[in-house]
């Protein structure tokens, strides 16, 4: 596996490799829910690609930029066992040398609600990294999580508005066993906290099940029924719980797929947000349990 921390080493690099090219971008700090991405990657691609860059602009002032979690030594072991061939892990000098100028401003509903109304200029960091980086690797195939919803959603939007020749792949969520969705942010939790944070998945769990049982239901219904469930818990602060529909973020005023139930909260100094899919075609993707997980199903 070859480790590139330059724009200069990348650009040549990139002459060398054949095509199929997959590349799975990251923040490092690797779970189960990256590697399922690695792995499908893995299968579709001659080349793959990953990185691993703790992107400063798309975290605000106040948020945990600089406690985000790292392990790049144990990150690099991991994609070398899943058969990466390259990984760039530049510095921050190196992807915004002084004199940076230029941004990416996703706007509208989708950038500016939910995630983009608690993080207002998230999406333009996530935007403006993902092009320079979709520039440099100039993939075939991207690989992006379902867990975060809007993000896949704005990249998949910027793929289209600047005709990128790119594929997205969105793959389901990973769960923990007791439903929690795999994210780097979990390491913050207590145990306590750990405990608690089960309670989004299942006040996710009890939309769907209220949609089933009435599909017909008025969305702010649902969302009430959501937030009771949510409000059991003590130590958890609730952001929003919304149901959007999946392409534009627009709110819906009648239960149309596809759809997304969709949830943010805070417990303790920790946000976590997690999301169920009710899909065009009717059926839901709630994600998947771990592999270890399913064998306690
Ligand atoms: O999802 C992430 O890890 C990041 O937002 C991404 C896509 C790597 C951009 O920094």
């Amino acid at each position: 596996m070859q480790i590139i921390s330059t724009i200069q080493e990348l650009v040549y690099a990139r002459t060398q490799w054949s095509g199929p090219i997959g590349f799975v971008p990251t923040m490092g700090y690797l779970h189960e829910g990256h590697l399922a991405l690695y792995r499908q990657a893995r299968t579709e691609n001659k080349t793959l690609v990953g990185s691993i860059f703790v992107n400063p602009i798309q975290f605000a002032p106040h948020e945990d930029l600089n406690r985000y979690p790292r392990n790049l030594a144990h990150d690099l072991s991991t994609l070398e066992s899943l058969g990466v061939d390259v990984v760039f892990t530049p510095s921050v000098a190196e992807m915004y040398p002084s004199g940076f100028t230029t941004y990416v401003v996703p706007e509208g509903p989708l950038a500016t609600q939910a995630e983009g109304a608690t993080r207002p200029n998230h999406f333009r960091g996530v935007a403006t990294v993902v092009l320079k980086l979709f520039q440099l690797v100039r993939p075939d195939t991207v690989y992006f999580g379902q867990k975060d919803a809007q993000q896949t959603a704005v990249i998949t939007r910027m793929i289209q508005d600047f005709n990128l020749p790119i594929a997205l792949h969105a793959l389901p969520t990973i769960r923990e066993d007791d439903g929690l969705a795999m994210s780097s942010r979990n390491s913050y939790l207590t145990v306590s906290q750990r405990h608690a944070a089960t309670v989004l998945y299942q006040a996710l769990q009890t939309g769907r099940l209220a949609i089933e049982a009435d599909p017909h239901s008025h969305p702010e219904e649902i969302v009430q029924t959501m937030k009771n469930v949510l409000a059991r818990e003590s130590e958890i602060r609730l952001d929003y719980i919304e149901i959007r529909d999946a392409n534009t973020f627009l709110t819906l005023e009648t239960l149309q797929p596809p759809a997304l139930l969709l949830i943010a909260a805070w417990i303790g100094k920790t946000r976590l947000i997690d999301n169920f899919v009710l899909q065009a075609n009717g059926t839901w993707n709630t994600g998947q349990f771990t592999e270890h997980a399913a064998s306690h199903m």
